[in-house]
């Protein structure tokens, strides 16, 4: 396994929607091995194909967030099938380091998709799952979470991520 990079919110790749896969092979099963380690050590509670360079619909989340326990789960082709109720709370992204804003949500989420077996899967969720799982969808349709966000808002953070990414880059120096 290995840790891949993960692109931030200014590479184009982000802004495109991501082809459906076709072929559950083991090349896709080495990408959710990867997908997962990345995820965990960055660390995050899920990750979108597009965040490491591939515009496939492949998400992987961690059903133990809030606990100590890890539990990753790989979707691919995920589909949101029933969102009920609300909740707002606070979100960030690894694409977009250091940035976090109350984003709105559903509260519960039913999502189905393909597993690495090619079988069918459908996971209920609620709460900060519910969140993730809405989150990486959105990567998948080249959506970010701060646009969900006003635009003045949204412009407020872009200046605030572009400062600290020159601030990031001064460090290495
Ligand atoms: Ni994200």
């Amino acid at each position: 396994m290995s840790i891949l990079k993960i692109v931030n919110c200014l590479d184009p790749i982000l802004r495109q929607a991501c082809k459906e896969i076709e072929n559950i092979d083991g090349e896709l099963s080495i990408l959710s091995q990867d997908m997962i380690e990345t995820m965990y050590a960055a660390p995050g509670a899920g990750l979108a194909a597009n965040q490491v360079g591939i515009s496939s619909q492949i998400i992987v989340v961690d059903r133990g967030i809030g606990t100590e326990k890890k539990d990753p789960i790989t979707i691919i082709n995920p589909k949101i099938t029933a969102m009920e109720e609300e909740q707002i709370g606070e979100e960030g992204c690894l694409s977009i380091p250091e940035i976090f804003a109350e984003i709105k949500r559903a509260n519960r989420v039913e999502m189905k998709g393909i597993d690495l077996d090619g079988n069918e899967v459908r996971l209920e969720s609620e709460g900060f799952l519910a969140r993730a799982l809405q989150h990486e969808m959105d990567h998948l349709e080249g959506i970010l979470f701060w646009d969900k966000l006003s635009q003045v808002k949204r412009g407020m953070l872009k200046r605030k991520f572009k400062k600290r990414l020159r601030e990031m880059k001064g460090d290495s120096k």
